[in-house]
């Protein structure tokens, strides 16, 4: 029996388009990245969390291979696929995420039989929000629940990287699964990529008078063209050439040598990785000791570090940083991999007005498309709703 009101609907929904009930609904959120960019896949340490926007599929088993699928949104139709001769590179659109999660699976052994699957999501598409990761943990939750693979979610995160990686084609870290699969209302997920250990940190703007507003700039990117491959190629060059396992081995005392045997475009790449690193621990201790009044400065560092040293902001995601400092935000920053989608401002509630009209008004003026301003807070990670 599903009674929770935003399941409830789907599933009504799933039986009106399948004809039986669905064997169950389960959500999985999207994710803001604190502070911690690009440095997942050095192995170093992220401070994501899960956010109150998801993804929610209601799925139901069937005999056979044959996967049946359906967005609430979206123009794809119903798709149908025989998931026997699944290859990567074969899916378009959004079906390619649960598929690349059945095909991840069946390259650990497991079973996956047919399906109906009817996905709905208030995740903003293309936003830097992962509504991608969002979908694939909703489906990874519920198959591991209905294949009866008992996954523990470190296996799940591994194997979405698996599918994001070999399915979908983006060279992606596992930041944003980590977030939505071991968020936290009210906490940070910091996250150790290396070990993949977690500690969750009290984040509660409110508490402290402060909204986390994020910037929409409806600059759409994706993780699959080759910016975001081009800076792991160049992070990869960086620790072979100063000969640790990953990035996450040098240290802010070593980056005067690395300038010595890095070239110039490297060696800004490298030293980004390395000072953001320890800009996360520096946020972790802020956050622990005082809560979130002080992290802003940490926040604006990062941005410089991205804009500067790592390239991957763009003239969108600037001028909503900087309109936001400039009217009230004490820390801004981009967030997400870059080249497009959303920013982050730290706001007193008595500016967040103030800042949202400001940067409104500077998109206005600069002749760029309006932006979507809303605030989060952290949220639970997946789970099953009915
Ligand atoms: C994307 C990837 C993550 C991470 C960030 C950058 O969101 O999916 O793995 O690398 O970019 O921090």
């Amino acid at each position: 029996m599903i009674t929770a009101p935003a399941a409830a609907e789907l599933a009504t929904r799933f039986e009106d388009t399948f004809g039986s009930a669905p064997d169950g609904v389960w959500q999985a959120p999207g994710r803001v990245n604190l502070i911690g960019e690009h440095t997942d896949y050095n192995e170093g340490f992220v401070l994501p969390f899960a956010i109150d926007k998801t993804a929610r599929v209601a799925i139901k088993l069937r005999p056979g291979t044959t996967v049946r699928l359906l967005s609430t949104y979206g123009d794809q139709g119903l798709v149908t696929v025989d998931t026997a001769g699944l290859q990567p590179g074969s899916a378009k659109g959004w079906v390619t995420y649960p598929l690349g999660v059945i095909w991840a699976l069946q390259e650990r052994g497991i079973n996956v039989p047919g399906m109906d699957l009817l996905l709905d999501s208030n995740v903003p598409l293309g936003a830097g929000l992962s509504s991608s990761h969002a979908i694939e943990c909703a489906v990874i939750s519920a198959l591991n629940e209905l294949t009866g693979a008992g996954l523990a979610a470190e296996e799940m995160v591994l194997t979405t990287q698996r599918a994001e990686n070999h399915f979908v084609g983006a060279p992606t870290g596992i930041m944003d699964q980590s977030a939505s699969l071991r968020g936290s209302k009210g906490h940070a997920v910091f996250l150790d990529c290396r070990d993949q250990s977690v500690q969750l940190v009290p984040f509660e703007a409110e508490e402290s008078g402060l909204v986390l507003l994020v910037i929409d700039t409806k600059v759409s990117h994706s993780h699959a063209d080759g910016g975001y491959a081009s800076r792991r190629a160049s992070c990869e060059l960086g620790a072979q050439v100063l000969g640790v396992n990953a990035l996450r081995d040098v240290g802010i005392d070593d980056l005067e040598e690395a300038s010595g045997l890095l070239d110039e475009v490297t060696f800004r790449r490298v030293r980004h990785v390395v000072t953001e690193n320890d800009r996360v621990l520096q946020t972790v201790e802020l956050l622990t000791s005082d809560g979130p009044t002080h992290i802003g400065s940490l926040l604006d560092a990062s941005h410089a570090s991205m804009r500067d040293d790592f390239e991957i902001s763009c003239t969108e995601l600037d001028l909503a940083v900087d309109t936001a400092r400039h009217s009230g935000a004490i820390g801004a920053r981009m967030t997400g991999g870059g080249f497009g989608g959303s920013a982050i401002a730290l706001t007193p509630v008595e500016r967040e007005a103030e800042v949202r009209d400001a940067v409104v008004r500077a998109f206005a003026d600069a002749g760029f498309a309006a932006p979507d301003i809303f605030t989060v807070t952290p949220a639970d990670g997946a789970r099953r709703l009915g």
